[in-house]
């Protein structure tokens, strides 16, 4: 059983999740960046919760059925107790939902935790982007995951 809620992104998590990613990643967003997803008619963010704390973030931008995973993070102190699969697992759900044809995300190429995160919700590597990370320059590995097509959509 968890302890933590996944809940839609609000302006109360903004400098907390500026705060944690900066404690995840070499390039992090401020809190102006993810106040300015909140008016975003393409975003769709999620943050998990305990006790008012923040754990973690997943979220994406969703134009025309095609999904692009932005950030995905969890608290280095709460590591390996499933914040992340819960996050993708809401991202996931609301691009079925709505009938997305894919979901796609880059993830650089030495990073073997996230890519295995990834791997167990289906998505599979589909290129590589030459020098994509800065901050150590790194290539990043494009992973997709593609939904089948219902009758409804043709
Ligand atoms: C990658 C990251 C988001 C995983 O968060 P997490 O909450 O620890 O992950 P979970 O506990 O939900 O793990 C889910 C699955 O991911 C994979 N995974 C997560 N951490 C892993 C690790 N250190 N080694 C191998 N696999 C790992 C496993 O498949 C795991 O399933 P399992 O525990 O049943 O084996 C986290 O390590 C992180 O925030 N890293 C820094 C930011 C980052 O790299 N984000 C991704 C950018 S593309």
């Amino acid at each position: 059983m968890t302890d933590w809620t996944i809940v839609p992104m609000a302006a109360r998590h903004a400098a907390a999740l500026a705060a944690l990613d900066a404690r995840c990643f070499s390039d992090p967003w401020t809190p102006e960046g993810y106040e300015a997803e909140l008016s975003s008619g393409t975003a769709c963010f999620f943050v998990a919760e305990q006790d008012g704390e923040v754990l973690g973030c997943a979220g994406m931008h969703c134009v025309c059925g095609e999904c692009y995973v932005d950030r995905v993070f969890c608290s280095p102190d709460c590591r390996r107790r499933g914040v992340a699969r819960s996050l993708m697992e809401r991202l996931d759900r609301w691009a079925r939902e709505r009938r997305a044809a894919f979901i796609t995300l880059e993830v650089r190429a030495s990073n073997a935790p996230a890519a295995a995160l990834y791997r167990s919700f289906g998505f599979e590597p589909a290129g590589i982007r030459r020098d994509f990370y800065s901050l150590p320059r790194e290539d990043a590995v494009l992973m997709t995951k593609t939904y089948p097509k219902t009758e409804d959509d043709n």
